[in-house]
């Protein structure tokens, strides 16, 4: 395994020891949250953690969980989540992110206001002094007008590119709509920009994930550092 990988082990790891038995367990998406999967169900199988149940925040964390045999639920029938492991593409220390690098954004929204804590793993990559330093922001979009959004979009400053599949077709999210991913630059105000974005008819979320993570789990070379919200 490689360092990174390694490092989003034992990041996700950390944040399955906040996960008790009998809690309602929120299952991002990404590749730094299947750790935390595993171990979620390597500890079910060996008697170490009873009575938990999963919501997954996309059809293949729902097929992955599955498949490591996670008792799944959902929001219809448990409305409130103790807590939700999920990962980032970006995240500050403040707790601010981008999230949607997978393309399940809405879902992972959703979830994350359900939760009563909301904790985040990632390596090291992912910490950044401002939001848009990497990643565009990614923007979830009905596909009916899709293009006068990307208008839209310009008209804030940013330039969006149509994300697409493997074939070349429009990538489709669980909920069959499209995704714009939206170079703004490092964000000074991305309240003002969520506000904008949040505002407008046929989009239908978008990846500012602000003030929603209550903790942030993050492993380097020096080893794993756990961050809290520190409420202004
Ligand atoms: C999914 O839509 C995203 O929000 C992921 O949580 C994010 O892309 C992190 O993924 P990795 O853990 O694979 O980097």
């Amino acid at each position: 395994m490689d360092a990174r990988s390694a490092w989003k082990q034992q990041a996700a790891e950390r944040a399955v020891d906040f996960v008790r038995p009998g809690m309602v367990v929120g299952l991002g998406h990404g590749s730094t949250t299947v750790f935390a999967l595993r171990r979620i169900a390597a500890l079910i199988q060996s008697g170490g953690l009873s009575d938990v149940l999963g919501i997954p925040c996309s059809s293949a964390v729902e097929a992955e969980a599955q498949q490591l045999g996670i008792p799944l639920t959902t929001l219809e029938a448990h409305p409130t989540i103790d807590v939700t492991i999920d990962g980032a593409d970006e995240a500050t220390l403040d707790l601010d992110l981008i999230k949607g690098g997978g393309g399940a954004l809405l879902r992972e929204k959703i979830v994350a206001q359900a939760s009563r804590r909301e904790v985040i793993v990632a390596d090291v990559s992912k910490l950044v002094p401002k939001l848009g330093t990497h990643w565009p922001v990614p923007v979830e979009v009905a596909p009916f007008g899709w293009r006068t959004q990307v208008a839209y979009v310009a008209s804030l400053g940013g330039d969006a590119v149509l994300r697409r599949a493997g074939d070349g077709a429009p990538f489709r999210t669980d909920q069959g709509n499209y995704v714009l991913d939206c170079r703004f630059g490092t964000l000074d105000d991305p309240q003002a920009l969520a506000a904008r974005l949040g505002a407008r008819a046929g989009i239908v979320e978008h990846g500012l994930f602000l003030g929603l993570a209550t903790d942030l789990i993050v492993a380097d070379a020096e080893g794993v550092r756990h961050y809290t919200l520190q409420r202004k």
